[in-house]
């Protein structure tokens, strides 16, 4: 066997091909015992391609059954061919057609990349090189092609056969077999490309778009569970029209289809007219799916939608330029969210993600730049940092530009990139151009990894009236980039007077302050306000502007004020868990909080809950002290998970045990037997009434497990009811293992309500979890080929129980260590993912950090790991 995991590919080496495939004609014949595929590629060789230059199509475990050029065969000294690639030693200098044989065999791919079978429902993923695994092809996303697929397969087990695009033909093929043919008229890389055949249920609808084009829409998915995609349909729509009144974008064939599969990769994918989800992301109903899952399910079928334009129409011109698309999405799909529900809400849990998947990306051993320029494995650069942090660059760049000046400018990408494959220079160079500013410094944001560290400290001089902002910015090195550059940061503020009021000022010097937004530029800068009569409190990084680690000088009194007072309401929930922060790592390391400032924060938190201004769903995010991770990596080195949690759970405590009665009238009244509505309002008020069950319960309570497990028996929807059983199984109350065993009768049949059962059971921080996990895994009944069962249980087990994954004796290390290899035969896109969950070893103190890398060594030394594995475990290892 091969390996490959020296190979390192550099953005730096991307030449284009010498040829290019720019008709595609696939012909499927899929049977239960297995799946030929012809191509018929029509290539052309590339202006100044020299005579001779051989043709070099890539592949992944093929088996090439035939190859001819125009019709006649090769002889076997023209071609050499093995399962990983094809080469034409010397093609015609011409337009020629290749044609190949391969035979495939979806029914044992465990990996789920190529073609493969979920329940018995033949689907693919391309994306970004299973294409290869289908058949002989220039798998790289420049080239563009148009596609024509046809498909025969039989009737009985596959009535319903989709491809990209229109289907322009159908019928009977004989022997129980039936055929059809799709066409996509637009120009689309590989990975692109899908199909489905299997037997489907369905729900059809339609959309009008601006100018008038009707599409038909249909979401297909396992018979039975049909009545379960009409949320999803009802957010394509919205999408769909918001995406014509944001950025005027409207869609561009008359089939619109989604297909629900059961064992997928990750969430989604947006192969042009044809997107592929994970069920996950389609099914809901208020007895088995959450609010989260509403939202969840609303943000990726709008996610993928919008990859119709930014995506599709216009592409990656390779795989470094994945944020290119993957990060411009993202920030599309949060502002969607924040039309459809509330803009300070979405923000807030934005940062909270950014926080708890980004930052700690950021600040490991997998550190890489939102646009990387080598990987060995671009599998492992789907990552948070090239979609959240991406994002958030797109954010940047809006708060810099304004509204109108970021329209201009995407308005001149979709007209001058539109069917191309293109960078993110060229998407700089559109906004530099429509708002004729220089974009060269922003850039670095793209090319250099790490969170920046902004220190701002402040003064006030009552004598002269005058106030001074001192900002500095500094980013650590990370693997690979030893020395930093300073970036561009937008940084949101405003400085309020001792009465709560905005204040103003006559004069200011010293940097670039544009009313409400202090550009920082340079390593540093001194800000001098004058004509300011009063010491005012400054609220900074409004919105949380830049993503950046923020520490400032202001006092704890300052935070209060600003947590009353902000009119941001970002700033008024950063300030509460800045106060939080504060007393929990002071606490851990060794400074007890004193008690008056334990009653403040006490005060903040009722205030906060008895705010008639203040939305429930914000109150929800407010009411909570920083989770044990974000508590870790504040304190950022020589971490004991056990103390942070001990911590936490005393400063739940003393901040909310004495609220108990409040916390409980505020439950009560927020009871309500309305009928289940998924709109941002009546999500927002379950969200409180289960943040303060968990407060309840938190706070020790004595009410509290009792209560949880009231609600949980009366609850008339999954949201309610599985709070209930989250806060009971986090805290390990008395209640919990009875509550956990009901759940598992009530809804075991229901493999993605299970799935919440195996994360609820993985996230118990008591003694007994890892051999309660290992039982779960050990049962024969177990999908162990299932990413979606095996993400809920292992993958929650090492990324959200830090006291337990992190055990001194190393037990929590193995387990997962053990887990990743034994996966890594079947999926190694599943073991690499949960591999990262060990970035956390080189901050944990030395006990723990001793065991983290025994686990890693060990399983190093096993060998035979896929690339994408190795990969992440070299890197983490180097760490
Ligand atoms: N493009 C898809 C999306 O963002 C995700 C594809 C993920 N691919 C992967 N290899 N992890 O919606
Ligand atoms: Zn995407």
């Amino acid at each position: 066997m091969r390996t490959d995991s020296e190979h390192t590919i550099y953005l730096k080496d991307y030449t284009p091909s010498p040829y290019t495939i720019v008709a595609v004609d696939l012909d499927f014949r899929i049977t239960a015992e297995g799946t030929r595929v012809r191509a018929l590629l029509t290539v052309e060789p590339r202006e100044g391609t020299e005579p001779g230059t051989p043709l070099v199509l890539d592949g992944n475990e093929l088996t090439l059954t035939s190859v001819a050029i125009d019709g006649a065969p090769l002889m076997v000294s023209s071609y050499a061919a093995d399962a990983d690639s094809l080469t034409i030693v010397e093609p015609p200098l011409r337009r020629f057609v290749l044609e190949t044989e391969v035979s495939l065999k979806p029914e044992t791919n465990t990996r789920l990349m190529g073609l493969y079978r979920s329940s018995g429902t033949w689907c693919t993923q391309c994306e970004p090189e299973g294409f290869r695994r289908i058949t002989y092809y220039l798998d790289r996303p420049d080239n563009l092609a148009v596609f024509r697929v046809t498909m025969t397969a039989p009737r009985d087990i596959a009535p319903v056969l989709l491809a990209n695009g229109n289907k322009v033909a159908a019928g009977d093929a004989g022997d129980g077999m039936h055929y059809a043919v799709w066409e996509d008229p637009h120009l689309k890389p590989a990975y692109l490309f899908a199909l489905v055949a299997g037997d489907l249920g369905s729900i059809t609808d339609n959309f009008t778009t601006a100018s008038g084009r009707k599409v038909d829409l249909a979401i297909y998915c396992e018979h039975g569970k049909e009545d379960q995609c009409h949320w999803a349909m009802d957010s394509l729509k919205r999408s769909m029209s918001w995406d014509e009144r944001r950025f005027g974008r409207e869609y561009d064939l008359d089939i619109f289809n989604i297909v629900a599969v059961s064992d997928f990769n990750f969430g989604a994918m947006e192969n042009k007219g044809l997107n592929i989800f994970n069920d996950k992301l389609v099914f809901a109903k208020p007895d088995t799916a959450t609010d989260g899952d509403y939202e969840n399910i609303e943000r990726v079928i709008a996610h993928e939608y919008f990859h119709n334009w930014t995506g599709n129409r216009i592409t990656c011109r390779d795989w470094f330029q994945l944020c290119l698309k993957e990060g411009l999405t993202v920030y599309r799909d949060q502002e969607f969210t924040s039309d459809e529900r509330s803009r300070a809400v979405k923000r807030i849990s934005d940062v909270q993600t950014l926080r708890s998947a980004q930052f700690p990306e950021d600040g490991g051993p997998l550190a890489h730049p939102a646009r990387p320029d080598q990987y060995r494995e671009i599998n492992n650069f789907y990552t948070a940092t090239v979609y959240e942090k991406g994002a958030e660059i797109v954010r940047m760049l809006a708060t810099l530009l304004g509204e109108a000046g970021f329209r201009k400018g995407m308005d001149l990408y979709f007209e001058r990139h539109d069917g191309r494959a293109t960078t993110i220079e060229a998407f700089l160079a559109v906004f530099a151009e429509a708002n004729q500013i220089d974009l060269g410094q922003f850039q670095t944001w793209y090319l250099q990894a790490g969170t920046p560290k902004l220190t701002v400290s402040d003064s006030y001089d009552a004598a002269a009236q005058t106030y001074r902002l001192k900002l500095e910015q500094k980013t650590e090195p990370t693997p690979g980039q030893p020395t930093k550059q300073a970036l561009v940061m937008p940084i949101k503020f405003g400085l309020i007077g001792p009465n709560g009021s905005p204040m103003g000022w006559s004069h200011v010097s010293g940097g670039d302050v544009r009313d409400d937004m202090i550009v920082l530029s340079g390593d540093s800068a001194e800000i001098v306000f004058t004509g300011v009569a009063n010491r005012p409190v400054p609220s900074l990084l409004r919105g949380f502007s830049a993503p950046v680690n923020m520490t400032t000088t202001l006092t704890q009194d300052d935070r209060l004020f600003l947590a009353r007072h902000d009119s941001d309401p970002f700033g008024r929930w950063q300030a509460l868990q800045d106060v939080s922060m504060a007393l929990a790592v002071g606490a851990v390391n060794g400074t007890p909080w004193a008690e008056d400032a334990v009653t403040a924060l006490r005060q903040a938190m009722a205030d906060t809950l008895a705010n008639d201004n203040l939305d429930d769903a914000f109150k929800a995010l407010a009411l909570v002290l920083p989770g044990e991770a974000l508590i870790a990596r504040t304190i950022g080195k020589d971490i004991d998970p056990a103390k942070i949690h001990d911590v936490r759970d005393q400063l739940n405590r003393a901040v909310f045990g004495p609220l108990t009665s409040q916390v409980t009238a505020a439950y009560i009244k927020l009871t309500s037997d309305l009928p289940y509505a998924p709109d941002a309002a009546s999500s927002g008020r379950r969200a409180l009434r289960n943040r303060l069950l968990g407060l309840l319960v938190a706070s020790g309570a004595s009410e509290g497990p009792k209560l949880a497990a009231q609600q949980y028996a009366d609850a008339s929807n999954m949201t309610d009811r599985f709070a209930a059983l989250a806060v009971s199984g986090a805290a390990w109350t008395g209640e919990a293992p009875v509550l956990l065993a009901d759940f598992r009768t009530r809804f075991g049949g229901d493999p993605l309500v299970l799935d919440k059962w195996l994360s609820v059971s993985a996230s118990a921080q008591d003694d007994g979890v890892l051999e309660r996990v290992r039982a779960i895994l050990a049962d024969p009944n177990f999908p162990k080929n299932n990413p979606n069962r095996l993400r809920a249980l292992v993958g929650a087990f090492a990324m959200n129980n830090p006291t337990q994954f992190a055990r001194p004796d190393g037990a929590g290390f193995r387990f997962v260590a053990d887990f990743v290899a034994d996966v890594d035969t079947r999926n190694p896109q599943v073991a690499a993912r949960v591999l990262t969950g060990f970035r956390i070893w080189p901050m944990l103190e030395p006990v723990r950090r001793a065991a983290a890398k025994s686990a890693l060594t060990t399983l190093q030394s096993k060998g035979g790991l896929s690339r994408n594995t190795a990969d992440i475990l070299t890197r983490t290892l180097a760490g």
